[in-house]
């Protein structure tokens, strides 16, 4: 067992030391000196790892800092579905598994060798131009965690079309914005997917959203549940009735390595939802490296991402990462919970896991049902751990150490982003005396920058605003139709230097621990939702004449929602009124964004301005007295916020 070192650190034990990328901290150090020394360079060097056409590149890297463009390796050719794909069915890997999946129901399990995902993909990109989609089309994906998803994106990627996953529990409201922005042909989703149990109908959500008008002229729909689906004549089609009709072989085509491979969505601090651009080259090549050098992965081994793939997480830790690669990665439809407390374990045992990739929120969970139910299976597979999406406590981070972990095994603490496209900030767990709760130090090639509100470097223990201080290959291009919207997001607080929107200190040793969100983005389990995405859909209520959302704790979820409602002159903040408009948010937005408390308010604290101060209303949530609530002269009427604290719902 390594031991927890007298300065509560925990150094990777020589047995898995022997096995990873990197094996000192000395050897780290030189490689990241060298790495920043020259970051072209680096990557120019890193990207001989990906399969190219033509590396005809003029430059590595450019970066026009006034329009805030920069690009990784244009001019050079290659296809994300070729280098996932073909050349690992070339060398030697055509029955080596690319995919387990796991379906919610334990009896349903189908197995993709290379091979075999190389001729699904060639068959579905067929059908996806039969459809007339062609080179920079895009193509809205909204499906469960099925195979049939990984399917879709490399499909697109094989013919250039720009997929755009939707995360499958999003409800009608939020699917439509992500669609009618990014202006698909194709839609691609399934008759319903199966939740905790339960069958929920997904195609009736699609109906919905093309019932408003998009420029969707297709919708293939996966046989997922078998649930009765209306299906539209001249419009929809099933996915098997489909791919059985078309031609076998589908070529690649050579993409540039600026050329889009994905738009993906998330939420900023309006309620528009952001496109991030995604490009080819510097993503994928993002993907492999980070994937290379924070999981220590070996052939053989088997790796598990828990995270669905209609966050970026599950793209690159799901697809692009494990693909470009050649690795094994388990695609898991259900939830941790369900048939019982020890689901995780279960399949863990079940499939031998390697390496097990989770959210913290998920640790938290199953840590309150109590350490009987990890016991219960035998996890000795297990050889590494890692955690993203939010910071991870440092007591969660050892029970995850020691009960799941077996205390055997590292634990990499990953900080990224979907703007980042992949881990930048992430312990080299074979090289690090690791610190529960830190993520350490950036990774090769990736320079990052703690600046107080004057620009001045933070001090170690001072917190400050995190930025990365140049783009590296993985990073968002722009926000598909709005790049005003990029520059002014990520690149305007400091010029020349990315804004996160985290906040972060470093310690003596210089390594990194995160705090949370400086803005409006509220961290639910994990998953990022706008305040303002779930303040319109309460306003798009009858009943609602202003609304506001802000996060409070919560010992599980990491944060809630506490929603501050004001009614309209003729309501009441009734507990009927209440139930009907959780249940409006979660059917507008998704269930993720179901609010744990609804306050209503006769008023919100307003400056004279007419903007309503957040500030506050964060202090009233957390159930601040008075005095800590801080200076509320510049409010026009004071007294609102005596009124809040004396109504405060717990
Ligand atoms: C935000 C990005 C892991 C990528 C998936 C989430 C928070 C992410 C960590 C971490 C502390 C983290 C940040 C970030 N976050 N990883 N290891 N420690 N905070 O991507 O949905 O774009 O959210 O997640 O606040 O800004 P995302």
């Amino acid at each position: 067992m390594a031991p927890e070192n007298s300065k509560g650190q925990y150094p990777p034990s020589d047995e898995y030391r022997e096995t990873a990328f990197i094996k000192s901290a000395e050897e780290f150090n030189t490689l990241y000196e060298e790495s920043i020394r020259d970051p072209a360079a680096y990557w120019a060097e890193q990207a001989e790892n990906l399969d190219w056409y033509s590396k005809d590149w003029k430059e590595v890297f450019t970066w026009d800092k006034k329009e805030n463009r920069f690009t990784w390796f244009k001019g050079g050719k290659l296809n994300a579905s070729y280098n996932c794909l073909d050349r690992h069915v070339k060398n030697g890997k055509k029955n080596v598994a690319a995919i387990i999946f796991q379906g919610e129901n334990d009896d349903h399990v189908r197995v993709y060798t290379y091979g075999r995902l190389l001729y699904e993909v060639e068959r579905f990109a067929n059908v996806l131009k039969s459809m007339g989609v062609k080179k920079g089309d895009r193509v809205s994906v909204y499906l469960p965690m099925i195979p049939e998803l990984t399917i879709t994106m490399l499909a697109c990627a094989r013919i250039g079309a720009v997929h755009s996953v939707v995360f499958a529990a999003f409800g009608a409201e939020s699917l439509y914005n992500r669609v009618v922005d990014c202006t698909p042909k194709v839609i691609v989703t399934s008759d319903g997917n199966y939740h905790a149990g339960k069958t929920i109908n997904m195609k009736a959500k699609v109906d919905e959203i093309l019932e408003k008008g998009t420029t969707i002229e297709h919708v293939v729909v996966v046989r997922r549940t078998g649930i009765e689906t209306d299906m539209k004549e001249g419009r929809d089609v099933w996915w098997h009735e489909e791919v059985a009709a078309v031609p076998l072989n589908c070529d690649p085509v050579p993409m540039d390595a600026e050329d889009p491979l994905f738009i993906l969505y998330t939420s900023g601090t309006t309620g528009k939802p952001k496109g991030l651009l995604h490009t080819t080259g510097g993503y994928l090549l993002g993907a492999y490296t980070s994937f290379r050098n924070v999981f220590n992965y070996r052939p053989g081994q088997i790796f598990w991402c828990t995270a669905d793939i209609g966050w970026i997480t599950g793209h690159t830790s799901t697809v692009y990462g494990p693909l470009a690669l050649g690795a094994t990665a388990l695609m898991f439809e259900g939830v941790p919970t369900y048939p019982g407390r020890d689901r995780y374990w279960q399949v863990a045992e079940k499939w031998g896991v390697d390496i097990f990739y989770t959210a913290p929120t998920a640790i938290r969970t199953i840590r309150q049902s109590g350490d009987e139910w990890v016991k219960k299976h035998d996890l000795s597979s297990l050889k590494m751990l890692a955690s993203a999406g939010e910071p991870i406590d440092p007591d969660v981070w050892r029970w995850y150490h020691r009960v799941i972990g077996g205390g055997r095994c590292p634990i990499s603490d990953t900080w990224w982003q979907t703007e980042t496209g992949g881990p930048m900030i992430a312990p080299m767990t074979g090289a690090f005396d690791l610190k529960p709760g830190s993520a350490m130090k950036p990774l090769l090639g990736i320079q990052a920058a703690i600046y107080d509100e004057e620009k001045n470097i933070c001090a170690p223990g001072e917190s400050g605003n995190l930025y990365i201080e140049s783009p590296p290959p993985s990073f968002a291009r722009t926000i598909w139709n709005d790049h005003k919207k990029f520059v002014e997001t990520y690149w305007t607080a400091f010029p020349g230097h990315y804004l996160t929107g985290d906040n972060a200190r470093m310690d003596e040793d210089g390594d990194y621990w995160l705090l949370g969100r400086i803005d409006d983005v509220i961290s639910v389990a994990g998953h990022r939702l706008g305040a303002a995405e779930i303040e319109a859909a309460l306003i798009s209520h009858p009943a609602v004449a202003e609304a506001a959302a802000v996060p409070m704790f919560d010992d599980i979820k990491g944060e809630a929602i506490y929603a501050y409602v004001t009614v309209k002159d003729g309501f009441n903040g009734t507990e009927e009124l209440k139930r009907q408009l959780v249940d409006h948010v979660r059917t507008t937005v998704g269930p993720i964004a179901t609010p744990k408390v609804i306050h209503f308010a006769p008023g919100l604290p307003k400056t004279r301005s007419g903007k309503i101060m957040r500030r506050i209303l964060r202090k009233v949530a957390e159930g601040c007295r008075k005095e800590e609530i801080g200076d509320t002269t510049t409010l026009t009427d004071p007294g609102i916020v005596d009124t809040l604290i004396a109504t405060r719902m717990l």
